[in-house]
């Protein structure tokens, strides 16, 4: 076998006059008679390769043969291309191969689709046949990316000290509140281990065990409904840290995050990034992960609906809810009333909202500025002032307007928010903004199971001086965990962890826990506490959707090599899909069908 001197995105016009052999799958062969045309590609790019029948009659006869995918090494002499042909797309442009030996090492069928199309394919059927799709040139930078991503974090924890140490696949249900994958255990017969929905404890105890600091770059199980940027099973760069705050777990993850963004981005991060409390990300933009790639901050204005005319501002007042909305610049000539009226209220409902109320700044006949719509009878020119002012609204501009409990309309605001930025062109796609949330709630109120639900999971500490209010006003404790958002999606959370039994206890008492539950469950954590645990505290990224930032994609199965569909399942073996009688025997299991 011809056995290759380079690869195939290398050569450059320095290299004319070299002999050289290289090998790669057909790209595409143009066939002009006198000469074949091949371009041979490898994961580093793409050669043009030539074959002259005047020169090698035989070598040209072999080629024509050839069909896009063949697997081929062909060596020959590198030389200039002629006069006008240079490709300046191809960093290999300015040369091309004259070929003096071919070897086919293998053919192949005639692909499901070709890669040059392959956008306009049906996912499906990348899904299916990934082994070409992966060939794509985008889907290699992917993996690249991935792999450089993974390296400079396992260079940075390593000199800051860190030590990657591996938990376990096969453990004990996790705390993350999602959904467990289990798996059946055959000499334990009727008992299931769960997979892990990220190695929570294992990392706490491992600073109980004075490992001071652990990173893992780690699987995650999650039996939940796969999304846009969600997958039941992802990879965490996983991280916990003995005797720190805050500040420090903040400061060192931005670092690192700052140089991911260098290496692979040559995009310089301004550190320290920015703070945002919880409070102000849901008072001004309605959700804790906030896109700031552009302002329009949303305003609450129940202290003026509440006099107005407007039944469905008053009533939704007195019954202690808000009226709030965004004011689009712009947006009073840049959309109809039924793109309001389909389009913005449409994602509004999509997200519960009962309804969408809006005005268009206008100018009146004395020159003055002033709301118009079917509303503003009921409002008065203080009123109607008043809102302008609000708003700090401009003619033209377009106010949206939702009443309703406060996390009813943040919930259909910070969406619409999204749209109108989106419609009005004012997301620049190129930039990354960056940004902590701060401060969240300890807890949060579970009116349907009548307890509170922890916002982050069970071993948040909370913030010191709250600690008190953990007898007497639960609701406002915060917590000290912190999340990571980028252009208002989550990249990574973490949290300063309880290291006091007792306050450990108090949080599951709160949780509705009992103390069986709880020794059941995490007993063996619960008596690590007991033996010296340090303070301690951590942070995990969602890989997965830190290199689709990087890449610039929106869909999660295009970093994974092999990813499960919307609906879990992998389109390239089949999975999930039924098992030996025998297998099941041998677990104890039986498999009842439901109609
Ligand atoms: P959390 O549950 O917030 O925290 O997860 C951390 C990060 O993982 C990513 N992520 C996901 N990515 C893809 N698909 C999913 N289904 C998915 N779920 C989460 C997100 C998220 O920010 N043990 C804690 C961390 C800690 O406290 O140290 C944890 O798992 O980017
Ligand atoms: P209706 O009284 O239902 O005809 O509604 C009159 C106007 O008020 C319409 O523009 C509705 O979209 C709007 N509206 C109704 N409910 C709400 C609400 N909860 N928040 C904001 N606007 C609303």
């Amino acid at each position: 076998m011809l056995k290759r001197t380079h690869n195939c995105g290398q050569l450059r016009i320095e290299d004319a006059d070299k002999n050289v052999i290289l090998s790669g799958w057909v790209d595409s062969y143009r066939d002009h008679g006198n000469l074949v045309f091949i371009d041979l590609r490898d994961r580093e790019g793409i050669t043009q390769l030539v074959f002259n029948p005047e020169a090698q009659p035989q070598m040209h006869k072999l080629s024509r043969q050839l069909r896009c995918e063949w697997v081929i090494a062909a060596s020959g002499k590198v030389r200039p291309r002629g006069e006008g042909l240079v490709n300046p797309k191809l960093p290999t442009g300015e040369i091309e191969v004259l070929i003096d030996k071919l070897e086919v090492l293998n053919s192949a069928e005639t692909p499901p689709f070709e890669l040059d199309n392959a956008e306009d394919v049906a996912e499906e059927t990348r899904l299916k046949y990934r082994y070409i799709d992966l060939r794509r040139p985008v889907m290699q930078n992917r993996l690249r990316v991935r792999h450089k991503v993974t390296k400079v974090a396992r260079d940075f924890f390593d000199s800051k000290g860190f030590w990657e140490i591996e938990t376990p696949f096969l453990g004990k249900s996790t705390p993350e509140g999602a959904r467990d994958f289990l798996v059946p255990s055959r000499l334990y017969s009727g008992n299931f281990y769960a997979l892990p929905q990220s190695p929570q404890l294992f990392k706490q105890v491992l600073m109980v065990s004075g490992v001071d600091k652990y990173f893992q770059i780690v699987r995650c199980f999650r039996d939940e409904d796969p999304r846009a940027d969600r997958q039941a099973e992802f990879t965490q760069i996983d991280v916990e840290m003995s005797f720190v705050d805050s500040d420090d777990v903040i400061s060192i993850h931005e670092q690192l995050i700052a140089k991911i963004w260098k290496e692979i981005l040559g995009v310089d991060v301004k550190l320290p990034l920015r703070r945002m409390t919880y409070q102000q990300s849901m008072d001004d933009y309605g959700i804790d992960r906030p896109d700031l790639r552009f302002d329009m901050k949303l305003k609450n204005i129940s202290d003026i609906a509440r006099d107005c005319q407007f039944k469905v501002f008053t009533d939704t007042i007195q019954k202690g809810g808000i009226v709030k909305g965004l004011c689009a610049p712009g947006g009073g000539v840049k959309f109809s009333r039924s793109d309001i009226e389909k389009t913005f209220t449409k994602v509004a409902a999509d997200f519960g909202a009962k309804g969408l109320a809006w005005f268009k700044v206008v100018k009146n006949e004395q020159g003055d500025i002033d709301l118009s719509s079917n509303l503003v009878k009921f409002f008065t020119p203080e009123q109607r002032k008043a809102i302008i002012e609000k708003f700090s609204a401009n003619a033209d501009d377009l106010i949206l307007l939702i009443a309703d409990k406060e996390a009813a309309a943040n919930k259909a605001l910070a969406p619409l928010r999204l749209k109108v930025g989106k419609d009005l062109g004012l997301i620049d796609e190129k930039a990354y903004e960056l940004l902590w949330v701060i401060d969240f709630p300890l807890f949060e109120w579970n009116e349907k199971e009548k307890r509170y639900d922890s916002l982050h999971h069970p071993f948040t500490a909370p913030v010191p001086e709250d600690i008190p209010k953990l007898d007497t006003d639960p609701a406002n404790i915060r917590s000290q965990a912190y999340d990571i958002i980028v252009n208002g999606s989550e990249i990574g959370g973490g949290s300063v962890r309880i290291h006091q039994p007792d306050i450990q206890a108090k949080v599951f008492d709160l949780l509705k826990i009992t103390k069986q539950q709880a020794q059941d469950r995490f007993g063996f954590f619960l008596q690590a506490l007991k033996f010296g645990a340090p303070p301690h505290g951590g942070i995990a990224f969602g890989l997965d959707r830190l290199v689709m930032f990087l890449t610039g994609t929106d869909n999660i199965r295009d970093v994974i090599a092999f990813p499960k569909t919307q609906k879990g399942q992998c389109l390239l073996t089949d999975a999930p899909s039924g098992v030996e009688q025998a297998q099941l025997d041998e677990l104890n299991l039986r498999v009842q069908t439901h109609h």
